[in-house]
């Protein structure tokens, strides 16, 4: 048995408000919890998407009740909410500020760049700037960082020419850090054929599955990442089957076993040049994310894992609502048995022993 601190997830769609059949509070924070990880950042882009006081306020009413595990909200940059030095404390009750700079699912996107150069300026330098920007949006992102002299996070990284920008910008001194998805660090296109088992909507996410190459650029590279983030985003099946199928993955309940599998010698590990150890986990999915979005600690926190426990990665075994898994039937290596999460019981073998509303928001304070 190892003993982990609980993880941070950085990078989480709940779905909740106006969504509720693909997650909620409640089902996303229990697959969190199954998972290991005991604190999320939860993402605007729900129905309606969260970006002024009043949805804000929507998200933590609902979060208040149903959150089983510790939590933040983003807030969303939109065309008309770039005056945030007018906005009293708002920025400070948020877990960030999330900008969409490319094609994704829902309404949030920002096709104008002067629009980023407003959000840059005026969101306090001292709170997190989270970008979804991919190869050439990423670059400017960078630039705008640069020239504002001020903090950027860049959100799931996947591209080759993505994570060799990031280390040159870093060894210029230039504040950007970066987070990489299980699936971009796990899956090429080439996996996309079985995860799709003859309905390609399954393979839909933003940032698309990249080539080899770019894969291999990642692990090459892991010393530039910063953390791990699942970029959870559940869709139900028939959705992903149907027309206009919406992109994104589940990823709560696969992250930690995906990750344990590739440490040292693990199966997942053999393919050249994936190698992960412990501390390289515990550093990119704790210590980085806690530094850089500026997260408290949790006393009397941890995950027990069964670090010998060899089995297959299930979706009807998990808690998410969204009924499935890019790496169903994958076999892994460690097993999360136990969850301390301020000093409850939160799980123990697969059984979630702490309430709705024991969660509580990181923020809140
Ligand atoms: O695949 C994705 N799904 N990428 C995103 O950026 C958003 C996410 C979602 O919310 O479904
Ligand atoms: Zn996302």
């Amino acid at each position: 048995m190892i003993k982990l601190p609980g993880l941070i997830d950085p990078h989480v769609h709940l779905r909740e408000p106006g969504q509720t059949h693909k997650e909620d509070w409640d089902s996303g924070t229990a697959a969190a919890l199954a998972g290991g990880v005991t604190m999320l950042l939860a993402m605007p882009n729900t129905k309606p998407p969260i970006f002024d006081a009043g949805t804000l306020d929507l998200a933590l009413t609902a979060a208040r009740s149903k959150a089983r595990c510790d939590y933040a909200q983003y807030l969303g940059a939109g065309p008309d909410n770039t005056e945030w030095g007018n906005q009293a404390d708002l920025p400070q009750k948020a877990a960030g500020l999330k900008m969409y700079l490319d094609s994704t699912f829902g309404q949030l996107r920002l096709d104008d760049m002067t629009l980023w150069q407003q959000h840059f300026m005026q969101w306090p330098k001292e709170l997190p700037l989270v970008a979804h920007s991919e190869s050439r949006s990423m670059a400017a992102v960078i630039l705008m960082a640069a020239i504002y002299d001020r903090p950027v996070h860049i959100a799931h990284i996947s591209l080759k020419e993505e994570i060799l920008l990031i280390k040159a910008a870093k060894e210029r001194g230039i504040k950007v850090t970066c987070e990489v998805c299980p699936q971009h660090l796990f899956l090429t296109r080439d996996d996309i054929p079985a995860i799709s088992q003859g309905h390609p909507g399954r393979g839909e996410v933003r940032p698309r599955l990249a080539t080899r190459e770019d894969v291999e650029a990642l692990w090459g590279n892991l010393d530039v990442i910063d953390c791990f983030a699942t970029d959870h985003a559940p869709h139900t099946l028939a959705e992903k089957d149907g027309e206009n199928p919406p992109p994104g993955f589940p990823g709560l309940e696969t992250l930690l076993p995906l990750l344990l599998t590739a440490v040292e010698d693990g199966p997942l590990a053999f393919a050249q040049g994936r190698r992960l150890t412990m501390d390289d986990i515990i550093q990119k999915s704790v210590t980085n994310p806690r530094r850089i979005f500026s997260l408290p600690e949790q006393p009397e926190t941890w995950v027990e894992v069964d670090e010998n426990a060899n089995y297959e990665l299930h979706a009807d075994e998990m808690k998410s609502r969204c009924g499935w898994t890019p790496f169903e039937g994958w076999k892994v290596r460690g097993r999360v048995r136990r969850v301390m999460l301020r000093g409850k019981i939160a799980v123990e073998d697969g059984k979630i022993l702490v309430q709705p509303g024991y969660g509580q928001n990181v923020r809140g304070k």
